[in-house]
């Protein structure tokens, strides 16, 4: 036997700014199914990863929710995490980019760049919100498009014409964040000279690294030669500051990718078999692999191999990339209920269907992947309840009825034993090279010779004949150990079954090498169903709660949001089932009182026709004297999900138009409108 591999892996950090959905787990499924045929193989491996706490957009959203940053990636910690373990995915650690690991790993790499004589600085000049006081992102810029004079258009391209442009060049541009007019401002920014890493970055991204699809696109940037890459950002900013540069932040993807090394670190500090310096040090034996998307393979392939060559550190063995995930043939849509949240999925369905089936659709290649709901369905239903786990219900009964649960010695079928042992070699191969829709392919047609060759055998009539004893539990026991070498073949993507399985064998828990035997005078505990089929009906009611998470979602960030005033004057385009999706109400405000404690909320009691509502809303500043507004019509949005605050549970929303302080404008209906009634 070889030495067993050391093999640490990393799958891109999720912001710690919103939900985990199917198109990110993608992902993690494809790496964790990775690691644990790995792992099942006996090789030391090792899978971190952490979420990417930093940025402006995570400082912005923690304001806007009034908690502070600490207390936002916290909770969207605790989020992640527990979606990430019902769908199975086993990382070793799941660690922060805000820790002290990383600030102490962030340092020493930026440190050893700037000695080394990486490191620039030069004056840049960019817009600043000067309400606000801080330099934008172009992102958070938007005005009309100078090519097409489309409005409400980004700071660096144009939807509707598809221009690019700097910011600068805007029409008429307002700071997304407080709608004030930016103004041009100077600041002195640290950049990474990337071009001193042209040479290497030419011969590294081909040499195996990256697929060649990858290696290509990457070719064109780099024969356009390489640009050095702005890695500071100025106060405010949520991140680590820079040493001896007040003021002076890392750009978040200075600090993302230090992320992965910094996870290993922290559970260096709890396994003391595992070297840090072993993994990461210029030479390293150990094999690193970065498992992630393809819109962010710049950061991954050019800027994070020459920040590790700049510090003397060792380089990825390969960066695995992989396509985005449609859903139905399209981009996840919020109004067509596609865009699936991993806890909206986990409230319907079984982890293992979804596993199974991106497995059975993942390639090598960068393509996009689709996940049709009803093929998803179909092929679940059929390969593993159809196929694999009928094996051992169709012989499982047998053999606890004829034999008390015992399985016969002997090899009733040593064509087909050979068979799955000869597939063996191809099937691991697939695995290594993460083609896994060729692994279950080939693990499929075993399981349709194993159910041939039992449905030949028929063992079901045999039972009722005289003196076939014997034969049948001969034909049993061979399909037990069929169902068993399956079961070890579909281990990294079906681990629960897995487990079950084991239980049902009555073994320890399974690894690769127990391909080479078979149970023999051995005890099965009793069979218990392994996996149900899936119901349409539970994807139909998945799909459906997705259409209602969108709905909570645009309510949140609707104007007269329950508490502060949303900011945020950008809008998306929504379908008209959306819209019509909103139960708007007139509401007679029948009580308006200030809420102890809170500067900005009043309490308001709605009559709504056939019933009151109690809403928490943040108009107290335009309406100081809230008994003012008591026998005024409004207008409500009935049918929001009730939200639990600090003062009490709100259960809907009103409506008011403007900027917010004093200017909050209550919008009334004509008089004439009786409460209850619907706005349409
Ligand atoms: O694109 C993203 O979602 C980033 N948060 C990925 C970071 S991966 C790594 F570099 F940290
Ligand atoms: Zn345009």
């Amino acid at each position: 036997m070889s030495e067993p591999r050391q093999i640490l892996v990393t799958s891109a950090l999720p912001y710690a700014n919103g939900s985990i959905h199917l198109g990110h787990m993608l992902e993690y499924i494809q790496t964790d199914m990775w690691v644990r045929f790995q792992k099942l193989r006996g090789n030391q491996c090792i899978y971190v990863c952490a979420d990417d706490a930093h940025g402006s957009a995570i400082m912005l959203r923690a304001e806007k929710e009034g908690i502070t940053p600490e207390q936002l990636i916290a909770n969207v910690q605790a989020e992640h995490a527990g979606d990430f373990a019902d769908f199975l995915v086993d990382f070793d650690n799941f660690h922060s980019t805000h820790s002290e690991e990383n600030r102490e790993l962030s340092s020493m790499i930026y440190g050893r760049l700037r000695d080394a004589g990486h490191i620039a600085t030069r004056s840049v000049t960019q817009y600043f919100d000067p309400e606000k006081g801080m330099f934008l992102a172009d992102r958070f810029i938007k005005g009309t498009c100078p090519k097409c004079a489309a409005e409400d258009q980004y700071g660096d391209n144009c939807e509707k014409c598809g221009a690019t442009y700097a910011p600068t060049e805007l029409k008429n541009p307002k700071s997304a964040i407080s709608g004030a007019t930016p103004v041009l401002r100077d600041s002195q920014h640290f950049f990474f000279k990337l071009p001193d890493f042209q040479a290497m970055l030419q011969q590294w991204t081909r040499s195996g690294t990256l697929q060649d699809a990858v290696a290509n696109k990457l070719a064109e940037w780099l024969d356009a030669g390489l640009q050095e890459w702005d890695i500071s950002r100025d106060a405010p900013y949520f991140g680590f500051e820079i040493p001896g540069e007040p003021g002076k932040y890392f750009y978040v993807w200075l600090d993302a990718p230090i992320g992965y090394m910094a996870s290993f670190k922290n559970l260096c500090a709890r396994r003391p078999e595992l070297d840090f310096d072993a993994f990461w040090n210029e030479g390293s034996q150990a094999e690193l692999y970065h498992f992630i998307g393809k819109d962010i393979v710049n950061f991954h392939a050019l800027f994070w191999p020459a920040m590790l060559e700049g510090a003397g550190l060792r380089k990825p063995t390969a960066v695995n990339v992989h396509g985005y995930l449609t859903v139905n043939g399209a981009k996840m849509s919020k109004s067509r209920g596609t865009f699936i949240k991993a806890r909206t999925y986990l409230d319907h369905l079984q982890p293992e269907y979804l596993r199974y089936y991106y497995a059975a659709k993942l390639g090598r290649g960068v393509d996009d992947l689709d996940l049709n709901l009803e093929d998803f369905v179909q092929k679940v239903n059929s390969d593993l309840v159809g196929k694999v786990v009928n094996i051992a219900s169709r012989c499982a009964g047998f053999i606890h009825k004829g034999n008390d649960g015992l399985m016969v010695a002997g090899d009733a079928a040593p064509e087909l034993s050979e068979a799955f042992l000869a597939a063996a070699p191809s099937i691991a191969e697939a695995y290594e090279g993460r083609d896994f829709g060729r692994a279950m392919r080939e693990i499929m047609a075993l399981a349709d010779r194993a159910n041939a060759w039992i449905a030949d055998k028929a063992p079901w009539s045999l039972a009722k004949q005289e003196g076939k004893q014997d034969e049948v539990q001969a034909i049993c026991a061979q399909g037990v150990n069929l169902f068993r070498q399956l079961v070890i073949f579909l281990k990294p993507v079906l681990p629960l079954l897995a487990a079950d399985a084991e239980a049902f064998l009555n073994v320890a828990p399974l690894t690769w090498n127990d391909l080479q035997s078979r149970l023999e005078n051995h005890k099965l505990n009793p069979f218990k169903a392994l996996m149900s089929r899936i119901e349409p009906a539970k994807v139909e009611a998945m799909v459906a709660a997705s259409k209602e998470d969108l709905l909570a979602a645009d309510a949140k960030a609707a104007p007269a949001g329950n508490g502060e005033l949303a900011k945020d004057p950008l809008s998306a385009e929504i379908e008209f089932d959306t819209f019509a999706a909103v139960d708007l109400r007139v509401a007679l405000i029948v009580k308006a009182e200030a809420v102890p404690g809170a500067d900005k909320l009043l309490q308001l009691t709605l009559d709504i026709g056939d019933e009151r509502r109690n809403v928490f809303s943040g108009i107290k500043s335009a309406y100081p004297d809230p008994s003012l507004l008591e026998g005024r019509l409004t207008m409500m949005v009935a049918n929001l999900k009730p939200r639990k605050m600090r003062f009490g549970i709100s259960e809907g929303m009103v409506m008011a138009a403007g900027p917010g302080g004093e200017e909050i404008y209550l919008l009334s209906p004509d008089s004439g409108a009786k409460p209850g009634q619907r706005i349409k």
